[in-house]
């Protein structure tokens, strides 16, 4: 070798020791802008999830999980039947169309069986069976098939926000206006062109694209980041919703990993390093919803095996780390993009935008925005919505979908905006923080003064029922909510969503039950507590109980 090549060859070596330590530093910011949950670990977590063995408790491990004494197992039992006669006695006829229809319909065999903790899945169903059916709605209530009225707290999925008497005109008067036109997809009805001016002036944004539900318009404003930045990944944050579609949920519930996402720490310095240093990120998507819990996956009840739920909403940290989150993307060239399906026109009447102070470059819109029908709405800058180039006319960004833009949507969707240009919605939006953080705070005075071992925390009028002393048995509440008429979704007390037409009688009724129901909660003795049960100790005794099962199967 002459001096030359050795010199090349310790140039090339020297290179590569580089680019590697380089790419070694890059893995290793990666690692550290994960969050440390399992959550946080998109792979890791699917992994896992496929060790979980299953196993159930039989009626007598039911009753005393958490070791406690008979008396208590005694009195949890008394309590547990009791329920169980008044559900079979109240919810008769709604109980049997609901079984009769859950074996034809998946759906109803999911989210049945994802109430409650899996280990005592069996019990609950055969005592505390699922009553699925409503037939009609009012002011805040829902009446099911037996005629029992509750106070509505599903919120339909977060759809409804302004009552769904609203909703039934909207959709009533809609399709009067649009009657003439029917079915025709293709070419637009006229409403469209107000729907887009209107998006256009509350979104502050140039353009507008229709779709058929909100998973969707968050496939499309991602696949446009893609194809604008002409790079790979997206970034979503630990624990956020953003539909079904596998790139924007990459763990558990997907059995196919997602390559080019990123799932990193919200609110975490780190992240934004990786923001900083990475050439391959396209977009930055962001639920503003998790400023209540980040890095918190939605709250259900099947998922709540001890105390350990928590929630807190700091609107000036959440709008601070918007800010920060802006500024980085603004000089990386990352398209930041607000997911308000679920909070926009719930939390002001220009969504999280307004309510943050923080624009971004493309949002989305679903839910409410429909005016009681499906939809989905991507809202983005003129130069990002665009889907051909101009000078490659065969590199397009293709997005179809035949329901998009349908005439009846559209009208239900005009309703629904020209109500918010109105005085009355002006009124509905004004002083909304104050009213939902007082009546949450109210409804917790009540809880600590009669030392029941809950509360509530919320963002406006999106709650999450925490709980304050270790337990096992806390998804029971839903039950017992349910008993005093309150009608809640399936993932229980994980989210109890209000909407505005709750009148301070409404809510006072609603504060009233909830703590009624608490009381026979605690009087049934399942919040008994000693000092060894803790959330360590109860999370520690779950996972002996699965490797016995996984090693030793069932004995
Ligand atoms: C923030 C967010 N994004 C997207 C979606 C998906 O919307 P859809 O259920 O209409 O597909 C949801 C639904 O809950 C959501 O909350």
């Amino acid at each position: 070798m002459d001096g030359n090549t050795t010199l090349a060859f310790y140039g090339i070596g020297a290179a590569a020791v580089a680019t590697s330590v380089a790419t070694l530093k890059k893995r290793l910011q990666l690692s550290q802008a994960k969050h440390r949950s399992l959550a946080g670990h998109a792979r890791m977590s699917r992994w896992l999830a496929g060790f979980v063995p299953f196993y159930d408790y039989d009626e007598d491990r039911f009753f005393s999980s958490d070791e406690a004494p008979e008396e208590i197992a005694a009195r949890r039992r008394n309590g547990f039947h009791r329920l169980s006669a008044l559900y079979k006695a109240r919810f008769a006829e709604t109980i049997k169309q609901t079984a009769a229809a859950s074996e034809k319909i998946s759906d109803l065999q999911f989210t049945d069986a994802y109430r409650v903790p899996f280990q005592y899945r069996r019990v609950v169903q055969a005592h505390l069976p699922s009553a699925a059916f409503v037939q009609s709605s009012s002011g805040v209530t829902v009446t099911d098939l037996d005629g029992n009225r509750g106070y509505d707290l599903t919120g339909s999925y977060g759809v409804n926000v302004l009552g769904y008497d609203f909703y039934k005109g909207a959709m009533e008067r809609g399709a009067a206006r649009v009657r003439e036109l029917g079915p025709v997809l293709g070419p637009y009805h006229p409403l469209i062109v107000e729907n887009t001016k209107l998006l256009k002036q509350i979104s502050g944004l140039d353009e507008v694209s229709f779709h058929m539900s909100g998973t969707e318009a968050v496939m499309q404003a991602v696949r446009l980041a893609r194809y604008h930045t002409k790079r790979s990944h997206l970034v979503r944050f630990c624990g956020a919703y953003h539909g079904w579609w596998g790139d924007v949920q990459p763990g558990v519930g997907n059995p196919v990993p997602a390559h080019e996402t990123y799932t990193l720490n919200d609110m975490s310095e780190d992240a934004l390093r990786v923001l900083r240093t990475r050439h391959n990120i396209a977009c930055v998507l962001i639920n503003p919803l998790q400023a209540l819990h980040p890095n918190g996956s939605a709250p259900s009840d099947s998922s709540l095996l001890d105390s350990g739920r928590s929630a807190h909403f700091d609107k000036d940290a959440y709008a601070e780390w918007l800010k920060r989150l802006r500024a980085v993307c603004t000089k990386r060239n990352i398209v930041l993009i607000f997911d308000e399906v679920f909070v926009g026109f719930r939390i002001a009447k220009g969504g999280a935008q307004d309510y943050f102070g923080v624009r971004a470059d493309l949002v989305t819109y679903g839910k409410t925005l429909g005016g009681g029908l499906p939809i989905g709405v991507v809202c983005g800058r003129h130069d990002l919505m665009k889907r051909f180039r101009d000078d490659r006319p065969a590199d397009i960004c293709f997005a179809r979908g035949t329901f998009n833009s349908h005439p009846y949507v559209m009208a239900a969707m005009n309703e629904f905006l020209r109500y918010l240009q109105t005085p009355e919605a002006d009124a509905i939006y004004r002083d909304l923080d104050q009213i939902w953080d007082r009546r949450a705070a109210q409804l917790n005075a009540r809880l600590a003064a009669q030392s029941l071992p809950v509360e509530v925390a919320n963002l406006s009028s999106i709650w999450t029922v925490c709980y304050t002393q270790p337990s096992r048995y806390n998804w029971m509440l839903q039950y017992y909510l349910r008993a005093e008429g309150l009608a809640l979704s399936w993932i229980g007390t994980g989210r109890l969503i209000f909407s505005l037409n709750y009148s301070e009688a409404d809510f006072a009724a609603v504060a009233d039950r909830f703590v009624v129901a608490a009381e026979a909660m605690q009087q049934d003795g399942w919040w008994w507590h000693s000092p060894a049960l803790t959330n360590k100790t109860i999370r520690r005794t779950i996972l002996k109980e699965m490797i016995r099962r996984r090693l030793f199967g069932p004995r």
